[in-house]
């Protein structure tokens, strides 16, 4: 299929590999490091609008970005005209490369008070808060959507062509309704639809876990971008390999146990920078499990490390299992956590 490179105002890269935004798991720590591991564009987490307005502290951390990162975007959500305007001016403040809308998000705390992907319910209130933010930033705006709210309502056309109209300028599609949250598989022929109804970009998202994943969407999609969500947790790994084979046809092997444990050290000397000591450690609790997956005695170490307040601690317990899967490794004992390092996360999903 015919591909052209992606265009967002001044961005322009050819078959983008994006990094999907993720509450509690796309900060800057984890940005930086699917950046230095390929991700072509990074999301921050969402950031509610109200919370914005009010000036939450937390959500001013989740608003910041740095040079380093770009392209970022930055994701706002709200129910309201009035509050995603003057959040969207305080974003712009924060200098992203855009601003991204959530129409997606199908938790009770966003989804049940009208935001996210409560408005594909709305489809006139919609269109309101698009154009409302796009006339109110000199940012390109961007949107990212589900197919419909349920299996009885699928809009993503008319969707797409709303916010086309709107002004937006790129819309990312995850082949799930509402109701799906995040069960059965992502259905791509929608998304393939929803390319074919508008002319701006289409992003397209949902279940990719595997290089293969990446080339298999483009050609599905007929997408100019794809993104990538639960695929990339405990393996940032997968953006260099899926633009590898997309761009190159060349496979890369997948990590190395060492090459795992390292990017769990990383992540962890990022997330202190960024968080300092106590929340650096705490926030990287929920992140060993995925890094280690499928290696002999990881929930041993696991239990350690995630009761372990000191960092130099926490490196030593990662390095001394490295060393253990060496000794197995020398003895031809050691089974890697397979191909599909990371096919769901539970845990994660849970609190979504
Ligand atoms: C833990 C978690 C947090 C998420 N947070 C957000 C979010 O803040 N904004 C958003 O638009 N989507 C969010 N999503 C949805 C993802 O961006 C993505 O659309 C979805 O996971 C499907 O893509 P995947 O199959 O590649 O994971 C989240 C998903 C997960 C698992």
């Amino acid at each position: 299929m015919e591909q052209s490179a992606m265009r967002i105002g001044t961005i322009d890269i050819d078959r983008p590999i994006i990094l999907a935004p993720m509450e509690d798991v796309t900060d800057r720590a984890f940005r930086q490091l699917c950046k230095q591991h390929g991700a072509d564009i990074v999301y921050t987490e969402f950031i509610s609008a109200e919370a914005l307005r009010r000036g939450v502290e937390k959500s001013i951390r989740k608003i910041t970005v740095a040079d380093h990162e770009r392209p970022v975007a930055v994701q706002i959500f709200g129910n309201t005209v009035e509050s995603m305007v003057e959040a969207a001016a305080i974003a712009e403040t924060y200098e992203p490369d855009y601003l991204d809308i959530n129409f997606g998000c199908p938790v009770k705390k966003v989804a049940g008070r009208g935001a996210g992907a409560a408005l594909l319910k709305e489809p006139e209130k919609l269109s309101e808060i698009a154009s409302a933010v796009v006339n109110a930033v000199s940012l390109p705006v961007t949107a990212k959507t589900r197919i419909g709210w349920d299996h009885d309502s699928i809009n993503i056309t008319d969707t797409v062509r709303r916010l086309e109209d709107a002004g937006i300028r790129a819309v990312a599609v995850h082949g799930r309704t509402r109701s799906d949250m995040y069960k059965g598989r992502a259905d791509w022929g929608r998304i393939a639809e929803a390319k074919q109804a508008c002319s701006i970009p289409v992003i397209a998202n949902g279940d990719v876990w595997l290089p293969e994943d990446a080339v298999a969407m483009f050609e599905r999609t007929g997408a100019d971008g794809i993104m990538i969500g639960r695929g990339s947790i405990g393996n940032p790994f997968i953006f260099e390999q899926a633009k590898s084979l997309v761009k190159e046809g060349v496979r890369l092997s997948a990590p190395s146990y060492r090459q795992r444990i390292q990017a769990a050290v990383d992540h962890l000397r990022l997330s202190l920078e960024y968080k300092g000591e106590k929340y650096g450690v705490l926030e990287m609790r929920r992140h060993y499990s995925t890094y280690l997956k499928g290696l002999p005695g990881v929930s041993k170490v696991r239990n350690l490390l995630v009761r372990e307040p000191d960092p130099a601690v926490i490196v030593e317990l990662l390095r001394e299992f490295e060393a253990a899967c060496e000794a197995l490794d020398r003895e031809g004992l050691l089974k890697e956590g397979g191909e599909n390092l990371n096919d769901h996360s539970p845990r994660l999903i849970l609190n979504y």
